[in-house]
């Protein structure tokens, strides 16, 4: 078993943000419930606790409560800035409320060199505070070891029991040095090694993929986006030919996208790939459907049809393989004022129908998506689609606005190409979330040589994002900007005009529709 850190989860923005920053240490992480009972805790033989923050004061009459027992485990607890709080609640402190929790950058003095959390650092340095509820009495045995202007007791420490407490936050990158600060614990504080690598992982998750399907036949619905492709990649290698792969081409993907599904799982990794081309159906479907959620509908219920016949057409199996990553399986603590827990995507158009009587498969689970693409490149998937952009399940039917034709769908993947390339070449494409191209079926006035045109318009979307949930919009330079609208424009049959998306989301989403 893998050495690991637990960190409960008391509805914090960042609690994922501390699991990947572990994981960053070469230690895995695991984050569980803040009610999870501390017998259950140590069963898991965790090297660490780490109380994650909130939203929520002890006073609070709902106030998340982990089990007081987790501060009698013996294993080093790193408590932050709630968690602080709540350490200090029930270890025989005081906690004075404060007004609504605000974050704010604050300058950190370390008074006591000694304590290992800051061992190697300057004794001064920026950190990323929360103003909230202030420990104003430190519990027993435990004594302050850092400042702030805001809080006597910024840090604290009980040395012997290696239990800290946090009032800001080493996870955001606003913090300086707080990786090192959680490499400390870690690894010199619980005295993790580093282990947790994807080369390691690799094995693995081989050797549990052959456990679970001996040697039954597995399916799995292979999109070319970097989660199935990686999740093929890998049961590949553990099992080889009991994996087939169902490649469905719905017409909607952008330029070469079937092709080079084909030349790298097929031919390249020598996959079973059954390719099914529905395009013609999916067109036929969607027919003249004008509003965005029937074309959604619609599209997710024709993948559901014809995936569900590939897998006749692929002979008996008893197990479905699908990329579920990590975060889709944390269990959000449903506390108000928790963003992550408000927002559950509407999408999973890809999803699909209970019916089907498979076992599931899922090596990525465990995995955050920087992870699995560390995961791809180990299993030798190539970098064009390692790095990939997201792509919606919907595909480019979301980035035409309006009816769906075929020479839409030529409009639309000619621009995007066009986008994706210069994007590359420009090497901005790795730097943000999405970029790509959208329809507006508007058509507006334009000469071409002598000639007045009467064409279409292409938007471009480009927009930063950690997790697709909100997102800002990139300002490209100019020269990059003038180069996309230039060659749409000259290159692209039927677009005589170039826009610009210059809003967030919110209040706009990332697509169009
Ligand atoms: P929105 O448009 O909701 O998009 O701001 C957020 C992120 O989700 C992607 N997206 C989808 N992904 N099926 C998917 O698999 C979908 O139906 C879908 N719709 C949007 C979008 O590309 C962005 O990254």
């Amino acid at each position: 078993m893998n050495e690991q850190i637990l960190i409960l989860d008391f509805g914090s923005q960042y609690t994922q943000v501390i699991a990947r920053r572990v994981r960053e240490c070469q230690v895995y992480s695991t984050i569980m419930s803040f009610d999870t009972p501390a017998a259950k805790l140590a069963e898991l033989k965790p090297k660490g606790v780490i109380l994650s923050g909130g939203p929520a004061s002890v006073y609070d009459e709902e106030a998340p409560l982990p089990d007081p027992a987790v501060f009698e485990l013996g294993i080093p607890v790193l408590s932050i800035c709630y968690g602080l709080q709540v350490a200090a609640f029930f270890l025989g402190g005081k906690v004075e409320p404060g007004t609504r929790r605000e974050f704010g950058k604050g300058r950190l003095r370390i008074r006591d060199s000694g304590c290992e959390l800051f061992k190697g650092l300057p004794s001064e340095f920026q950190v990323w505070n929360s103003h909230g509820d202030k420990v104003t009495k430190l519990p027993a045995g435990f004594h302050g070891v850092a400042e702030t202007e805001n809080s006597k007791h910024a840090a604290i420490e009980h040395r012997r029991k290696k239990q800290y407490g946090l009032q800001f936050h080493p996870e955001v990158v606003h913090t300086a040095h707080g990786r090192e600060i959680i490499s400390n614990f870690v690894h010199t504080v619980c005295g993790c090694g580093k282990n947790w690598t994807m080369r390691r992982y690799v094995d693995q998750a081989v050797e549990e993929i052959r456990s679970q399907v001996g040697q039954e036949r597995v399916i799995l619905g292979l999109s070319g986006g970097v989660d199935s492709s990686v999740a093929a990649a890998l049961i590949h290698k553990a099992v080889g030919d009991q994996l087939t792969c169902i490649f469905v081409n719905n017409g909607l993907l952008r330029a070469r996208e079937a092709e080079v599904v084909q030349e790298v799982f097929g031919r390249h990794f020598k996959i079973k790939l059954q390719y099914e081309d529905a395009e013609k159906l999916f067109l036929k479907k969607l027919g003249k459907v004008t509003d965005p959620e029937r074309k959604r509908k619609i599209i997710g219920n024709t993948f559901i049809r014809v995936f569900e016949s590939a897998t006749k057409r692929a002979g008996k199996a008893r197990f479905l393989a699908q990329g579920t990553l990590y975060p889709d399986v944390i269990e959000s603590v449903p506390i108000a004022g928790n963003p992550a827990a408000m927002i559950k995507s509407h999408h999973n158009v890809g999803g699909l129908p209970k019916d089907m009587k498979f076992q599931l498969v899922e090596p990525l689970k465990r995995l955050f998506k920087d992870e699995v693409r560390q995961l791809g490149l180990e299993l030798g998937v190539p970098p064009e689609i390692v790095h990939r952009q997201p792509f919606p399940g919907p595909g480019l039917a979301v980035r035409i606005l309006g009816e769906v034709t075929t020479d839409r769908l030529r409009i639309v993947r000619e621009a995007d190409a066009i986008v994706v390339e210069e994007m590359k070449s420009s090497k901005w494409y790795y730097k943000i979330w999405q970029s790509f191209a959208v329809l507006l079926p508007v058509k507006s006035v334009g000469v071409m040589g002598d000639e007045r045109t009467y064409e279409f318009t292409i938007a471009i979307r480009a927009v930063e994002s950690q997790d697709g949930m909100t997102a800002d919009w990139v300002k490209l330079p100019y020269d990059l900007l003038e180069r996309l609208s230039n060659r749409i424009i000259n290159e692209v049959k039927g677009v005589n005009r170039v826009c610009l998306d210059i809003s967030s989301k919110p209040p706009a989403t990332i697509e169009w529709e």
